[in-house]
């Protein structure tokens, strides 16, 4: 069985595939990506395969019987295309089953919507193309958060908009674990998992990030309006949104849903405690 796991040269895309080696053998793992000599360090075979490009999936795809199709980092019309071109290219070249790492979310709500809603449409084209496929709804990434552990550390505190929200975060490490499970075990096919730990507020994240690394940061919660305007003068217009957008996600409760984790496993999702020892 020949898999093929996109953008393989994202650290998400990376992440599967280092633990699909462990399960069906590097000879049996593709790498699609659109910059290849980023995803040369994996060590397997790689292919070339930019979303924009049809003709790309229309090679990359040949002879794969499963594609895992991580989500794109456009805009989100733009990705709704992007993803439909891999689509598409799994049908004509006969894969089997597809496999897609949707987002948690509110579809409505805030100024992250117009993303997950565009992560909606795909899991929809997803469902109806025919294949066998598997979404997973994956949670905020811990690890930028951490990475970020310096800024905090010079402003002595965690700063956003969430207020006494909960989040279920989860790592790379985790989905790159679940995505393998989804993608060889065949019980999984056609359902819909909230790939998630469990719900922990920015406090208890200060706490454990104090615990692990014996720091003194406090969490501090201020007005969307005010955090909108501090991410966008930092990351410009489109990447200060869409942050601003999960934190007034997680504010209102978005973030916080049910794990599935453990059907998509076979055991529990770590503690956040222990994602962040991990780190
Ligand atoms: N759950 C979360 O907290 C969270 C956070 C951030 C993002 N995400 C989503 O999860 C995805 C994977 O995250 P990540 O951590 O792996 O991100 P990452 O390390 O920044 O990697 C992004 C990947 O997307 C690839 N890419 C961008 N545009 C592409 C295109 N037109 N065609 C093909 N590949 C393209 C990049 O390829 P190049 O090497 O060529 O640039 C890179 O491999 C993101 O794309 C985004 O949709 C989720």
């Amino acid at each position: 069985m020949k898999i093929a796991v996109t953008s393989a040269s994202g650290k998400l895309g990376a992440s599967i595939v280092s633990h699909l080696i462990k399960e069906i053998g590097k000879e049996n793992v593709i790498g699609i990506a659109r910059t290849p000599e980023r995803a040369e360090h994996l060590g397997i075979e790689i292919r070339r395969g930019d979303y924009n490009n049809v003709q790309d999936f229309d090679l990359a795809l040949n002879g794969i019987d499963a594609v895992l199709l991580v989500s794109g980092m456009d805009d989100p019309q733009k990705r709704i295309q992007q993803h439909r071109n891999v689509i598409n290219a799994a049908k004509k070249n006969g894969v089997t089953k597809i496999v897609y790492t949707s987002i948690v979310g509110d579809e409505n709500k805030n100024a992250f919507s117009p993303i997950v809603q565009s992560n909606r449409q795909t899991e929809e084209d997803i469902k109806s193309s025919g294949l066998a496929w598997v979404i997973g709804r994956n949670g905020i990434y811990i690890e930028p958060d951490l990475e970020y552990l310096e800024t905090y550390l010079k402003e002595g505190e965690i700063r956003n908009c969430a207020g006494k929200g909960k989040c279920t975060y989860t790592s790379r490490e985790e989905l790159g674990f679940a995505y393998t499970k989804m993608l060889v075990e065949e019980k999984h096919n056609g359902k819909t998992y909230n790939l998630v730990g469990e719900p922990i507020t920015q406090s208890q994240l200060a706490d454990y990030i104090n615990q692990v690394f014996k720091t003194n940061l406090v969490y501090n919660s201020v007005t969307f309006d005010a955090y909108l305007e501090e991410r966008t003068s930092e990351l410009g217009e489109f990447m200060g949104t869409v942050i601003a957008g999960i934190y007034e996600g997680i504010k209102n409760g978005a973030n916080d849903v049910p794990s599935d984790f453990e059907k998509a496993t076979g055991r529990l999702h770590k503690s956040a405690l222990e994602l962040v020892r991990e780190f």
